[in-house]
């Protein structure tokens, strides 16, 4: 029987779908107030996405403002700094995926706005950053992938003028949709764009798509309508309309396993890293014990034999950010710019760490690594 095990968290919790319309009203109001204790903060706005938090954080700014950013992101997060009228600066990584301090030194001059990616929940230094643009240039930090990351035993989010969180399907904590931006800068208190309430009938739309979406990542299905799936194309972005409030109800009521998911993703991601740094022909990304763990990212030469190999033992392991790539020309990405990504965007890996991810699966990815 083909069965493909899929990389990204799809599986929501069929209970917390059914409850999730129990405190469907009350929600929102009561999300805010955890997401302000947690981070400590008393300026936190609720998004439809992390990507919409960027867009209106650009929006609060003065007009045509330039950003500059990283290529290794999600294509939704170039969007919305065009979509805001903004442009763009790119900025080349390092083989940690991190942003270069190089290229910030480089460029720093031309820059308004510097956007700062924790990319697979991996902490960036965003003092050190601030160091070097000092405090004329904003930064936004990316934390789509970065909820419960820590720095210096804080969770990241606190440094930037702004930080942008993602609670989207398959990212972690997985919902059915939402973000939230923290203001940390109180020159902008207030300066975020208020949000159009969601219709219910799109919430019913949020709502059972996570249904559908769960059924067709189940491995059976997974493995016939998986690459079909990849294929399809995303809808228009929506900028004005707020947070769903059945995917925060449904937040809420795993809110308190959040301590245990991360130890659970933390110690699906040190098996798979020390797996990954016995293999041949791989390397681990980088490593700290501050990650949430959100994804385990790694460089191959040969990449396509090694998805291979862990296809036929059904699972899915996977490039990131493909789609980025094809559109870099469009938002004016000159081939060379940025030589170090180009190279990292042929060779990166992403393998599930996941805290729903089963220990059947974790074990299988180990045995086939160690035969690579
Ligand atoms: C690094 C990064 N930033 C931002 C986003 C955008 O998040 P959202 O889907 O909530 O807009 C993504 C989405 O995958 C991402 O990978």
């Amino acid at each position: 029987m083909i069965r493909l095990y899929p990389r990204l968290n799809y599986h929501f919790k069929t209970i917390n779908l059914l409850t999730c319309w129990w405190n469907y009203s009350h929600s929102t109001v009561r999300f805010k107030k955890k997401l302000e204790d947690y981070f400590q903060r008393d300026r936190v706005c609720l998004t439809s996405s992390a990507s919409t938090g960027i867009y209106k954080v650009l929006r609060a700014l003065k007009p045509g403002v330039k950003v500059g950013v990283q290529p290794l992101t999600c294509p939704s997060v170039l969007k919305a700094i065009v979509e805001a009228g903004a442009t763009i600066e790119f900025l080349d990584i390092n083989e940690q995926l991190q942003l270069s301090i190089d290229a910030v030194v480089e460029k720093k001059e031309h820059l308004d706005v510097l956007i700062l990616t924790h990319l697979f929940g991996i902490p960036l230094d965003v003092a050190g950053f601030r160091a070097i643009v000092g405090t004329e240039t904003l930064i936004i930090e990316d934390c789509a992938h970065a909820f419960m990351t820590k720095w210096e035993n804080q969770p990241v989010g606190k440094q930037g003028d702004f930080s942008c969180f993602s609670f989207g399907r398959a990212k972690f904590p997985s919902s059915l949709g939402g973000g939230a931006v923290i203001v940390n800068n109180p020159a902008y208190k207030g300066r975020i764009e208020a949000d159009k309430p969601m219709l219910f009938s799109k919430e019913l739309l949020v709502w059972s798509s996570a249904i559908l979406l769960k059924i067709i990542h189940l491995p059976l299905f997974y493995a016939v309508l998986g690459v079909r799936l990849k294929n399809h194309k995303s809808k228009k972005s929506d900028y004005t309309t707020g947070i769903s409030r059945v995917s925060i109800s449904y937040l809420m009521s795993i809110w308190h396993l959040k301590d245990a998911m991360l130890n659970r993703q933390l110690f699906n991601w040190n098996c798979v890293a020390n797996a990954i740094e016995t293999a041949n022909s791989l390397t681990v990304c980088s490593r700290t014990s501050t990650t949430n763990g959100f994804l385990v990212a790694a460089l191959a030469e040969n990449r396509e034999r090694i998805i291979t190999e862990f296809r036929n033992e059904g699972i899915e392991i996977g490039k990131h950010f493909v789609a980025t790539f094809d559109k870099l020309p469009f938002y004016g990405y000159v081939p060379g710019e940025c030589p170090v990504y180009e190279r990292i965007n042929q060779q990166l890996l992403t393998f599930p760490s996941h805290y729903q991810y089963p220990a059947s699966s974790i074990r299988k990815i180990i045995s086939v690594l160690s035969h690579l």
